[in-house]
């Protein structure tokens, strides 16, 4: 049978099909035969007719598949010869996956000169495919992958020059890995996986010309071509093999690749350094190797969203990945890699000030955590983090409560939100799936309160935990336009944007919005109010602030919304990878409310020290006020300070004129929160001072002065911290919490 999966992807072979018309210009879509009608009434020539009895011949066919081609010969190009299509009296097309066909492919289907395409995967034939199909000049798309076909691969398909999809995976071919093939004029796809082929891979598939290639799984040996010229490969996969030697340095070259995979071989030597380049790479497969060496400079700029190194013989730091890897890319195996959270740490140096440092840090722990409780006490606005249960209630629906007691008693519901069946619960897309009765008997903790609501961390019974924001009442607008602009809303999906996944509307009014729920809390949170054993280093400053930058940009560009209320608070932490990630939270909100209840968030705003200054007579924000905001989460990072602590509460003083303060009196190293210059990933003074004066040029208080995100992102990247991390520095001493 044929699997979803397999569909689907000869699905995407045909959807690049067309594609690839479409580019080539010179040939128009209509060819394509899944494009064409079956028959265009000019009935089939009595050769190809003969050819395709012969066919049906040689075919097992236990499930009668083939009963419509009727062996008068009438017909063939009336569109009732199931699988066939038909063009000037030629046959042009033979489709017939998964129909349990067996026996073996007649060498006459050489004799259908104008056959375009022969789609015959996941049956079970088996025989030799015959070598008359590789004359057929008019041949663009031949699928006999999942079929138990033997022998070696004719020749003469490397010469077909329009052949484009060439997949022949799942088989029992054997013999030389052919080399002509993948030389091929117009080929696009060649998949020869999971079959027997044999010998050292040929150069001709360095000048692979398509965008997939795909040899994994045969018994090839010897090196890998160190030519590539590609400049079109999308996906290489060798993996699976006998293959020696080292990766090919020139593969550095191929910029437009995606996906690489080489795992399970014998490949030995160190990653090339020239693969930092490959800035389009989102999965790379190099496990179970001999790999060795370090990950070269840059590879944490890579944007990789699949890594699996396991098995090799790896060393030296891992690189700060955009995405926040599990530690089962990397282990087993490689036992001298380091820098993994709480796993294989890497080796930290002593500050350069010496002994005193200790205490020195002791101390002002203490004043952060002092800090910290003024803030939490101080914070009764936005940031109230309520430690205390809510609540904690199985309602009305539980099934489970009401299969207990028989559904005698009244069910108890959840005093926070006041469900009732009947609400109207709308998914947006994405992993978690609930109905509105899960969502009303989850088990509810609050995170936080702000102007527009409640936040809660609520549990649902399968034991998945989403954040849910419980909208105050009379502050949104009507039900009409809050639906028009929460659809809006809950398409954006970005990887620094906190995912809107659904939205409830109760009968009550009850008004309930559900997001992902982020475990490390919010960045104000995390900076401010965190134990002396959690540390926030440089490199994880900078990637929050990176991240808060492409949301926000994100947001800008391609959505055309400014967030207005863009604090510390509404930067949210991914804790669960290796990495600590940002994602920005609250965005688009005043899209639903009343102007009164935005008018009241942005006077909040103020009083909390993110609002730019020319909030206070211009009641709208703008792309350049969220710049500001920006500039502030920016300097609290750099200064470890909260606005609120260096604030007066009158606005006479701000943390940008605390800073600036500073500055001027020439203390600027005083500015810089200390716990920023211990350990091996300590910023450079040079990369300090760049931070501080972007941060600075954010909250200029003229909004024509602050740059603009683009800008920001490309002075971010500049303090890109996974780089410097690759240079072996020298420390004085290992100390490590
Ligand atoms: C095959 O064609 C002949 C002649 O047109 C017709 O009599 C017969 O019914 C057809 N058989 C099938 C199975 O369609
Ligand atoms: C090649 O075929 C195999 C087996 O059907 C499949 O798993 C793989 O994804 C294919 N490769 C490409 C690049 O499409
Ligand atoms: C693959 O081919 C080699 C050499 O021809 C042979 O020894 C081996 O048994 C074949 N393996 C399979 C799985 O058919
Ligand atoms: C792995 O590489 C090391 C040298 O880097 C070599 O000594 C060792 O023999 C290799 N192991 C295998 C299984 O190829
Ligand atoms: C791993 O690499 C180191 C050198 O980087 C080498 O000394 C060691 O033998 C290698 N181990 C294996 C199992 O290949
Ligand atoms: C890593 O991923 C595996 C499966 O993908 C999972 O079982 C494991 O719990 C994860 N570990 C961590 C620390 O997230
Ligand atoms: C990496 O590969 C190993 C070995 O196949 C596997 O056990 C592990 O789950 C993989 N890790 C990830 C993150 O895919």
């Amino acid at each position: 049978m044929l699997s979803f999966k397999q569909q689907k992807r000869w699905d995407r072979h045909a959807g690049l099909w067309i594609a690839f018309f479409l580019l080539h210009n010179h040939m128009v879509a209509s060819q394509d035969p899944d494009t064409l009608p079956a028959t265009d009434g000019i009935p089939a020539s009595p050769q190809e007719v003969l050819a395709l009895l012969r066919i049906k011949r040689t075919l097992v066919d236990p499930r009668y598949a083939l009963a419509s081609w009727n062996e008068s010969g009438m017909g063939a190009c009336d569109g009732t010869w199931a699988g066939i299509k038909c063009a000037q009296g030629r046959i042009i097309s033979i489709a017939l996956p998964a129909k349990r066909l067996g026996g073996s492919l007649a060498p006459e289907v050489g004799n259908l000169v104008g056959l375009r395409k022969l789609n015959v995967h996941d049956n079970v034939i088996t025989g030799t495919i015959p070598a008359s199909l590789a004359t057929i000049t008019t041949l663009r798309g031949v699928a006999l992958f999942n079929n138990r076909l033997t022998g070696p691969l004719p020749t003469g398909f490397g010469k077909l020059p329009l052949l484009q999809a060439f997949d022949v995976a799942n088989n029992d071919l054997s013999g030389a890995v052919p080399a002509e093939i993948a030389s091929s004029p117009s080929l696009n796809i060649l998949n020869l996986s999971g079959n027997n082929f044999t010998g050292t891979v040929p150069s001709d598939y360095g000048a692979f010309r398509g965008q997939y290639l795909d040899i994994g799984s045969n018994s090839l040996t010897g090196p890998l071509p160190s030519v590539w010229t590609s400049a079109r490969l999308l996906e290489l996969h060798v993996n699976n093999n006998q293959l020696t030697g080292s990766l090919p340095e020139q593969l550095g070259n191929v910029l437009t690749l995606k996906a690489l995979s080489v795992a399970t071989n014998g490949l030995s030597g160190s990653i090339p350094a020239s693969y930092a380049r490959l800035t389009a790479l989102e999965s790379l497969d190099l496990r179970s190797n001999n790999l060795s060496g370090q990950f070269p400079p840059g590879f944490g700029g890579l944007p990789l969203t699949s890594l699996n190194v396991t098995y090799n013989n790896l060393s030296g730091p891992i690189p700060a990945f955009t995405t926040a890897f599990n530690i089962t890319s990397f282990s087993p195996g490689n036992e001298g890699l380091c820098g993994f959270p709480g796993i294989l740490a890497c080796p930290v140096a002593g500050p350069a000030t010496g002994p005193t440092t200790a205490e020195e840090t002791a101390s002002h722990r203490k004043t952060l955590s002092i800090q910290s409780i003024v803030f939490i006490a101080l914070g009764g606005t936005l940031a109230t983090i309520l430690l205390v249960v809510a609540i904690i209630l199985l309602c009305c629906c539980c099934r489970r409560g009401r299969a207990a007691d028989g559904g005698r008693d009244k069910p108890e519901r959840s005093p926070e939100w006041e469900g009732e069946v009947g609400g109207k619960l709308v998914h947006f897309e994405g992993p978690i799936q609930f109905t509105a009765d899960d969502l009303l008997c989850a088990t509810a903790e609050v995170l936080g309160k702000s102007t527009y609501g409640t936040v809660y961390k609520a549990t649902l019974e399968n034991g998945s935990h989403i954040a849910v924001k419980r909208l105050r009442e009379g502050i949104v607008k009507s039900q009409k336009d809050f639906t028009k602009e929460v659809d809006v809303l809950g398409k954006i999906r970005h990887p620094n944007l906190l995912a809107l996944r659904a939205y409830y509307w109760g009968p009550k009014d009850e008004k309930l919005l559900v997001y992902d729920y982020m475990p490390g809390g919010s960045l104000a949170a995390f900076l401010h109010a965190r134990g002396p054993e959690t540390a926030l280093d440089w490199a994880t400053r900078i990637r929050v602030s990176q991240g808060a930058a492409r949301g926000l940009v994100h947001l800008h560009q391609n959505e055309n919304i400014v967030h207005g209320n863009l604090t510390a608070s509404n930067i949210l932490l991914d804790t669960r990878g290796s990495l600590i990630t940002a994602s920005i939270s609250d965005f688009g909100l005043s899209r639903l409310m009343t102007p009164a209840a935005n008018a009241n968030v942005v006077a909040t705003a103020g009083s909390l020290g993110y609002r730019a200054p020319e909030l206070t007579k211009l009641k709208k924000a703008t792309t350049k006020s969220d710049v500001y905001s920006f500039g502030i989460v920016l300097l609290e990072l750099l200064t470890g300070k909260a606005p609120q602590d260096v604030s007066t509460t009158d606005g006479a003083i701000d943390l940008p004129d605390y800073v600036a303060g500073i500055v001027k009196e020439n203390w600027t190293a005083e500015v810089f929160d200390l716990e920023l210059m211990k350990g091996a990933a300590a910023p450079t003074e040079e990369e300090l001072m760049t931070a501080l004066q972007l941060a600075m040029r954010c909250v200029s208080p003229a909004p024509s002065e602050r740059p603009d995100m683009d800008e920001i992102i490309r002075s971010l990247a500049e303090l890109r911290p996974d780089e410097r991390f690759q240079s072996p520095r020298t420390h004085s001493e290992g100390t490590s919490a």
